[in-house]
C-alpha cells in the first residue's frame, strides 16, 4: 500500500521529479547533444557542396555519386542522404533514444514526465514502419559502399596523375593503401554490423518460421539468424559507434579534400 502511494505521488509530480539518487539525466542529455552535433555536421556538409572527394575517396555522405544537373542551391547529398537519415531514424533502437531524449517519453524510468497521455506510435508516427523499406536501402548502400572501398584502393600510377571526378584518376591505376582506405574500411565493418543487427533484418532472415527444417533453405536461413542475434544483441552499441564513424569518416576525407591532409601523407604504401 505504501509502495503505491508512492507510485502515484511520483506520477503526479512535475517534469523531472523523481526518488532516483542517480545521475539518470546524464543518458538523456548525452543523446541530445551527441544526436544534435550529428544532425547539424551532416547538414551543414550536404549544403556546403564541396570537399566531398579527394584523391581515390568519397565521402559517405555524398555516395552513391549522382553525375545529374542540379539546381545551384541543391547539393547532390540531398539525393541519397534521406536513406541513412530515415533508416536510422525509424531503427528501433534510436526511436526509443530520441523519445526518451528529445520528447522525454519519458525521459528516464521513474522520473516525472511533462506528458500525461500517451497513444503509442499512432498517426503520424505510423510512418516508423517503413523501416524495413529503409532496410532494403541500407543493405544496398552497403555494397555501394563496398565499392568504394575498393575504389580507395586504386592510385594513379603517375604521382603527375590528377583524379577528374569521384573515383576517376587520368590514366592507368595501381593497388595502394591510405589512412581513407582504412577509415573506409572500419566505417563499411561498422555500418554492416549495424544493419545486421537490424530487428526488421533478423526478421526479415528468420521471422515467421515455426520449423526452420520444414520450409526452404530452413538451416540455411537458421544459422543466418542466429548471426543476426549475435549484433542483434548489442544493436544500439553498433548504432552509436557507426553514427560517430560515419561522421569522422566524411571529416577525413573533407580533410583530405581540403588540402588540410595531403595524399602524399596519407598514402602508406
Ligand atoms: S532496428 Fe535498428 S536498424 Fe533496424
Amino acid at each position: 500500500m505504501a509502495t503505491s502511494h508512492c507510485c502515484k505521488d511520483i506520477i503526479e509530480r512535475s517534469f523531472g521529479a523523481t526518488l532516483r539518487r542517480d545521475n539518470w539525466w546524464v543518458e538523456p542529455l548525452t543523446m541530445v547533444v551527441v544526436l544534435l552535433g550529428f544532425v547539424i555536421y551532416s547538414v551543414w556538409r550536404a549544403f556546403e557542396h564541396a570537399n566531398y572527394w579527394g584523391g581515390p575517396y568519397l565521402s559517405p555522405f555524398y555516395s552513391p555519386h549522382f553525375s545529374v544537373d542540379l539546381p545551384r542551391w541543391c547539393s547532390p547529398a540531398f539525393l541519397i542522404i534521406w536513406v541513412p537519415a530515415g533508416f536510422r531514424f525509424t531503427c528501433y533502437y534510436f526511436r526509443k533514444a530520441y523519445y526518451r531524449s528529445f520528447a522525454s517519453q519519458p525521459i528516464a524510468c521513474g522520473v516525472g514526465k511533462p506528458w500525461k497521455s500517451y497513444s503509442g506510435e499512432s498517426k503520424l508516427l505510423l510512418f516508423q514502419n517503413l523501416h524495413r523499406f529503409f532496410l532494403y536501402l541500407a543493405i544496398a548502400f552497403i555494397v555501394v559502399h563496398i565499392y568504394d572501398l575498393v575504389k580507395a584502393t586504386r592510385w594513379p600510377v603517375s604521382a603527375a596523375a590528377a583524379y577528374t571526378s569521384p573515383h576517376h584518376a587520368a590514366g592507368p591505376t595501381e593497388f595502394g593503401i591510405g589512412i581513407g582506405t582504412i577509415v573506409i574500411l572500419i566505417d563499411v565493418i561498422l555500418l554492416t554490423g549495424y544493419v545486421s543487427g537490424c530487428h526488421a533484418f533478423r526478421h526479415l532472415v528468420g521471422g515467421c518460421i515455426d520449423a526452420p527444417s520444414r520450409v526452404f533453405l530452413g538451416r540455411l536461413r537458421h544459422r543466418i539468424w542466429r548471426g543476426v542475434n549475435v549484433f542483434n544483441e548489442h544493436h544500439n552499441m553498433w548504432g552509436w559507434i557507426s553514427l560517430a564513424w560515419v561522421g569522422f569518416t566524411d571529416f577525413y576525407i573533407r580533410m583530405v579534400a581540403s588540402g588540410t591532409i595531403s595524399l602524399e601523407f596519407d598514402r602508406l604504401f
